[in-house]
């Protein structure tokens, strides 16, 4: 067997970070137990709680260790203690930060529908209708980067903030979203606004152009609105969707709605360095402490990190099978949780992801899932 050993920089941050981060090694260690495969762990402060302890939300070691690692695994922050300071300090800024620092301009967002989750979905979806698309989202431009101004006071007061995006920008994240749809459906859905946005009229020219190297595959542009429609609509029609930093930001939101909850959704960021791993819910500070969080979202942050930093394919596997049979068995967080179903907690959801895990990986034939 192919023994794994790795070192992963855990930055729980805020709010629900810390619990669903932690729900999210406790599956990593299982795995690790049943494949023979050693992970080491390494905590680091980030977020509103490095302020506190650190008064930065990214100290200059988190960052370090973060650099030195194989990959990272991050919770989620930011709360309402600090949303007085000033944009710059606050706890996205250092989230913001980070993806800069490691390079980061790819965000890799799967959405799909759990078979066992369809009748929580808001969408009334044809038998045969599904939803399983990925949203590549640009991650170190746009707007969230640009020039912020305030100037003025009082009634005078004005803001600007400014999206820019240079060739160079688009094409690296859009030949990754190409080569993700070649070895998906084939289907790449560009979004923008290029009949208002200069910005996004150099990007959908160069999308444009870049789909002549990708002849096997589709290529349409949308307009962000008519795209916010479609999604809601027709989902099925999207396999891999391509959108600048804020359009992806709202998009993906959007699109975990329909699968019935944000709790859901896992992302992977990768560029020029250590890959990270974040679930898209953010810190929900008003379930923070209660052990009601959803830690799919973490759980299969966990997967992916096993695939694309590990190369360990069967066991992100497992671990997605046992996030399946579990929804499956009718266990159910509240964010999920329908009518005839009770609730359970966090750790005890991940205690069942858990516990399929470890009995899959010995009973191969009960489960056949490639083990
Ligand atoms: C996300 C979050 C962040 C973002 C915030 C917390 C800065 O909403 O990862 O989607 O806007 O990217
Ligand atoms: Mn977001």
């Amino acid at each position: 067997m192919n023994q794994v050993k790795k070192t992963i920089a855990v930055l729980a941050g805020d709010g629900i970070g810390p619990e669903v981060t932690h729900v999210a090694i406790s599956v990593l260690e299982e795995c690790a137990t049943a494949f023979g495969h050693r992970f080491e762990f390494v905590e680091l402060p980030f977020g509103g709680i490095a302020t506190d302890l650190c008064g930065e939300p990214l100290p200059a070691e988190t960052l370090e260790g973060c650099r030195k690692a194989d990959a990272v695994l991050l919770g989620a922050v930011g709360g309402s203690k600090w949303d007085s300071l000033p944009l710059d300090r606050r706890p996205e800024a250092g989230l913001l930060g980070l993806r800069k620092a490691l390079g980061l301009y790819i965000n890799v967002r799967p959405v799909k529908l759990f078979d066992s989750l369809r009748t929580i979905s808001p969408l009334r979806l044809g038998e045969q209708e599904t939803i399983d698309l990925e949203i590549v989202r640009e991650l170190a431009g746009g707007i969230y980067f640009g020039s912020r101004q305030i100037s003025g006071s009082e009634a005078n007061e004005s803001a600007s903030d400014t999206e820019v995006y240079s060739v160079k920008e688009i094409e690296r994240v859009a030949l990754y979203a190409f080569r993700r749809a070649a070895a998906r459906r084939k289907r790449l859905a560009s979004i923008d606004k290029a009949n208002v946005l200069a910005s996004s009229g150099l990007w959908r020219r160069t999308v444009e152009r870049l789909a002549k190297g990708f002849p096997e595959v589709k290529l349409d542009s949308l307009y962000v609105d008519n795209a916010a429609l479609q999604l809601v609509i027709r989902p099925a029609q999207f396999d891999v969707i391509l959108t600048s930093n804020m359009f992806g930001d709202i998009l993906s939101d959007e699109a975990a709605g329909l699968v019935g909850s944000i709790g859901l959704i896992p992302s992977m960021s990768l560029g020029n360095g250590t890959a990270l791993y974040e679930p898209i819910h953010g810190s929900a500070p008003q379930l923070a402490g209660k052990n009601s969080a959803n830690p799919i979202g973490a759980i299969l942050c966990a997967a992916m990190l096993l695939r694309e930093s590990c190369g360990l394919h069967r066991e992100a596997a497992v671990v997605e099978k046992s996030v399946e049979h579990t929804l499956a068995s009718g266990i159910r967080t509240p964010d999920i949780a329908s009518r005839d179903l009770r609730a359970v907690s966090c750790s005890e959801m991940a205690a069942s992801i858990r516990s399929t895990l470890a009995e899959s990986a010995m009973e191969t034939e009960k489960y056949g899932w490639g083990v």
